[in-house]
């Protein structure tokens, strides 16, 4: 039984989770648990995204066993029906004349849509979701994948998005040479007022199925990369080929509890939108496969204290992802600050 260590943290509550796309809340309800929490998704009549506890204040029924209906989300168990603010609008055993209890109120939750994507907050916020200045821009296209299900710590998913030195082994299928080191420059800087990591360069293989990304037919590709993180979870890559072409990732997981995770991620290109979306991602998604059943074989949670692990200076950027991720648990957000 793996001891609760990070997720229940009261420090994470006020950041942003991506739990779904868009498209799966349509229009709900939803289940989803974050932080360890149960919460129930659902939209509006008027398309407005809504996320509360799963619970029912009557006998606490969860709501995403229930069903949507003209004034609001209806719980299985006795029909009561909760309006736009969370409060109880209808109870079918009660005359209408006799007034509601104002206990009859869901506890809501903090959603949005962005990229795509539900979002929840389970405190009032502190930060914003991640700016994505490629969202903006026209030569751009925005593609949204599937959130999955990984059964692996969040933890562990930040430090290894943060990590190059696994490409030559965990991604021999796709981009990875097994022939070559990755050794990540030692310089990690504020990428932009946003994010912070590492810029570097690779050299990938560059089958048929990754040429739609690359743009080239050359079996090997020069990557210009940057990966940089925001806390807790959010990891960016970014990555230009000689052709011109740009491939961003917005690599997003979020705790379902210590050691179990939502895993989705969004991608910006500026090919010339000819090809189908799916077609698109295919090979991302053939990517993060590779990570996923590498991780999921690595139990439990990423020990936060730096030096119960052994490590080089290749793995400084998921270092510095751990030490920044550690001190906001323990209440001392260091922001861009680095190490
Ligand atoms: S438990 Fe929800 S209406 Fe009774
Ligand atoms: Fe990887």
């Amino acid at each position: 039984m793996q001891t609760a260590v990070f997720a229940r943290n009261p420090a994470l509550r006020g950041y942003w989770y991506a739990v779904a796309q868009s498209s799966d809340v349509a229009p709900g309800p939803l289940a989803v648990t974050v932080l360890g929490e149960p919460l129930v998704l659902w939209r509006m009549a008027d398309g407005a995204l809504m996320a509360a506890r799963d619970r029912c204040p009557h006998r606490e029924a969860p709501l995403s066993c229930g069903q949507m209906v003209d004034c609001g989300l209806q719980c299985p168990y006795h029909g009561w029906t909760f309006g736009a603010s969370g409060a109880c609008v209808r109870i079918p055993s009660a005359p209408p004349e006799r007034a509601i209890p104002p206990t009859a109120r869901l506890t809501t939750i903090h959603a949005t849509e962005c990229y795509g994507l539900a979002w929840v907050s389970l405190d009032p916020p502190v930060a914003d979701i991640p700016t994505m200045g490629y969202d903006g821009d026209t030569r751009f296209r925005r593609i949204t994948t599937p959130v999955e299900v990984w059964q692996v710590s969040a933890t562990r998913m930040a430090d290894n998005f943060m990590d190059i030195a696994h490409l030559p082994y965990v991604h021999t299928g796709t981009i990875g040479r097994a022939q070559d080191a990755c050794d990540p420059p030692l310089t990690l800087e504020p990428l932009d007022d946003i994010f912070y990591g590492y810029r570097y360069s690779i050299e990938a293989n560059n089958p048929e199925a990754a040429r739609l990304t690359s743009g080239s037919q050359a079996p090997v590709v020069a990557r210009w990369m940057t990966t940089g993180f925001v806390l807790p979870f959010a990891i960016r890559s970014t990555i230009r080929f000689a052709t011109g072409l740009e491939h961003i990732l917005l690599l997003l997981s979020t705790p379902i509890d210590d050691v179990t995770s939502y895993f989705t991620f969004v991608v910006w290109c500026n090919d010339d939108f000819s090809v189908p979306a799916d077609e698109v991602v295919a090979f991302d998604r053939r990517i993060g496969l590779e990570d996923k059943t590498m991780l999921e074989n690595i139990p439990g949670v990423l020990p936060l204290d730096v030096a119960a692990t052994a490590s080089v200076q290749a793995d400084r950027p998921s270092l510095a992802w751990r030490r920044q991720f550690a001190a906001l648990l323990q209440g001392k957000a260091l922001g861009q600050a680095p190490h």
